[in-house]
């Protein structure tokens, strides 16, 4: 079966069109989708992918996969491994072979990459032969070590799939060094997570760190190439935040003020908010936070460790969805996440 040409959808249009394909179908060959997500987390984060992948794609990954028609950089995601943008598709292999070759495709320096999905039992021999079919049918000498396309054809549920890879870049992770940090820092996999929650991957938001500390959130954010800005009532965060986008060579504004004297729009935020630990909390300084937030953006995703629903729920904010994230291990520490939205008819 072949696919139509790729096209970059804009993300508010293949948004909707993804949701009402999806819910009718799951038949990977009668969904008109152009990608197919691989996922990789571990067990403890499990909840936090699917919320993530609830928000971008409007649909749970399931077996650490998910076919959408919505094109994401798979690198905003800490569990998205790989997009791979079908080109063609069949239940008969020969068949790919031939729409593969009707693809015409002339690359010089290409590469071919099996994908093994869950499920997929091809042996390692017989996979070899798949990638050697595939380079016969694309014109052009490979390049292994550098190469210009990653060519890619994996199997699921008895279906061939043939595409483009594009691999997850995982450079982020030297944001694990960044020269400050304290004890409430949030996990940098968590902070990334937040990031692409808020933004639903559209790298073109104006989004706020509202409770930046030292800048964990603002460092995924930057590296993502999102505008960023983020503020902290303390000088020595502050100090401790424009250190470490700098050391990065980050550049986004950093504000030392409460947050209820900001005065500017956002299109999403995120808080995290203090903890009651090394930084001093109560349900009037929640409050503050949370309400004062409010009135920057329409969109804010609120990490506590407390429950801060009713306080969220009397800031006029609707809850659109929700999970809690434990630490690995058997540790009793667990945080909430809320994706809040603000109701239409509130200021
Ligand atoms: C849990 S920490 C945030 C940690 C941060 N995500 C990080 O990884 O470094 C909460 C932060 O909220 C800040 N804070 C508390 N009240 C605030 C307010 N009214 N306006 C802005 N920031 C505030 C605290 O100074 C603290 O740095």
């Amino acid at each position: 079966m072949q696919f139509p040409p790729l096209t970059t959808h804009t993300q508010t249009v293949s948004f909707h069109i993804a949701s009402d394909i999806i819910k009718k179908s799951h038949n990977p060959l009668t969904l008109k989708h152009c990608y197919l997500y691989t996922f990789n987390y571990a067990y403890h984060h499990s909840q936090l992918c699917k919320l993530e992948s609830r928000q971008i794609f409007d649909n749970e990954q399931t077996n650490k996969l998910l076919f959408s028609n919505i094109k994401v950089d798979p690198s905003i995601s800490p569990f998205i491994k790989n997009r791979f943008e079908i080109i063609s598709s069949s239940e008969d292999y020969s068949e790919l072979l031939v729409n593969i070759k009707k693809e015409n495709i002339h690359d010089e320096g290409f590469k071919a990459e099996y994908l093994v999905l869950h499920g997929d039992d091809t042996t390692y021999p017989e996979r070899l032969k798949k990638l050697k079919d595939i380079g016969l049918v694309i014109v052009g000498f490979p390049n292994f070590k550098t190469p210009t396309t990653t060519y890619s054809i994996c199997n699921y549920q008895n279906i061939w799939h043939f595409g483009v890879l594009i691999k997850h870049n995982s450079d982020w992770y030297k944001h694990k060094k960044k020269p400050r940090s304290f004890s409430n820092s949030i996990g940098i996999k968590i902070g990334k997570t937040l990031v692409s929650i808020a933004s639903k991957g559209n790298k073109t938001i104006e989004l706020l760190d509202a409770c930046c500390g030292v800048g964990t959130v603002m460092l995924e954010a930057c590296f993502s190439g999102l505008n960023v800005e983020g503020c902290d009532i303390k000088l020595k965060r502050c100090e401790h935040t424009r250190q470490n986008l700098a050391h990065y060579n980050y550049n986004a504004n950093v504000y030392c003020s409460d947050i209820k004297d900001l005065n500017k729009k956002y299109d999403a935020a995120i808080i995290d908010l203090p903890y009651n630990l090394y930084s001093y909390s109560n349900d009037t300084i929640l409050t503050n936070i949370i309400e004062s937030t409010a009135k920057l953006t329409t969109r804010i995703v609120i990490v506590s460790i407390a429950d801060v629903e009713p306080i969220i729920k009397k800031s006029g904010l609707k809850i659109s969805d929700f999970c809690t994230v434990k630490k690995r291990g058997r540790s009793q520490f667990t945080r909430n996440i809320w994706v809040c939205e603000k109701e239409s008819n509130s200021n």
